[in-house]
């Protein structure tokens, strides 16, 4: 089904603008040369347009659950004009089946800890799926390692999101690599980021 838009479906999000570059000087150098990205929880397609059009020998494949992040995405692609940025999916990280059957890098950027557990759940069964051997998961977000907040403003973070949904929260980052582990994704990278938030890159 085609998404329809207006460019006042465009959304913005403040943090895009802080986080796209550093998480872009990791992407550059831990995506492969060709191939297409299938990213998920797109949210506003700010990050597809940075991506994109950095990374011009990239097919970019933006997908969200949610309709209105979809409409974001198809106007801020039509108003980009980029030829390798893919219309976006309807895509449920959580489903047990995925549009996509094959893609050569996944990216997902603060969906881990906005999410329920679930969906990481999800995420991870469905990169093990469309990923070749050797394929590369990136996510950004803020981690517990050691079941500890890596900063005290993580802790309060914390407490807002559970506050806004019981079952969001910062996820420990021993529990999302096991779980990776289960898929057949090795954690390979654990980068520290601005904000104390973390890159962290598997590879199946
Ligand atoms: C905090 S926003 C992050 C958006 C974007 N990646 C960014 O960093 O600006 C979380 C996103 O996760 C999406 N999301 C939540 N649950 C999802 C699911 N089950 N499948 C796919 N996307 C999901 C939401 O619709 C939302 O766009």
């Amino acid at each position: 089904m085609m998404t329809t838009f207006a460019s006042q479906d465009a959304l913005t999000s403040p943090s895009v603008a802080r986080n796209r570059d550093p998480i872009l000087a990791v992407l550059r150098r831990v995506l492969p040369l060709a191939g297409t990205v299938l990213e998920i929880a797109s949210g506003t397609g700010e990050h597809a347009v940075h991506f994109a059009a950095a990374l011009p020998h990239l097919k970019w494949q933006p997908s969200d659950q949610d309709e209105q992040a979809l409409r974001s995405i198809a106007a801020h692609r039509a108003i980009s004009g980029l030829p390798n940025l893919l219309a976006p999916l309807s895509l449920d990280a959580a489903a047990p089946e995925w549009p996509v059957v094959q893609a050569d890098a996944v990216v997902a950027i603060n969906m881990v800890h906005i999410s329920p557990w679930r969906v990481t759940q999800g995420l991870m069964a469905g990169a093990g799926w469309v990923l070749p051997p050797g394929g590369v998961l990136y996510l950004y977000g803020a981690y517990k390692e050691n079941g500890i907040h890596t900063a005290p403003s993580n802790d309060t973070f914390d407490a807002d999101l559970r506050s806004r949904n019981p079952e969001w929260g910062i996820r420990d980052l021993e529990a999302v690599a096991d779980l990776a582990g289960g898929h057949g994704l090795t954690l390979v990278e654990r980068i520290p980021m601005p904000a104390n938030n973390l890159s962290l890159v598997f590879r199946r």
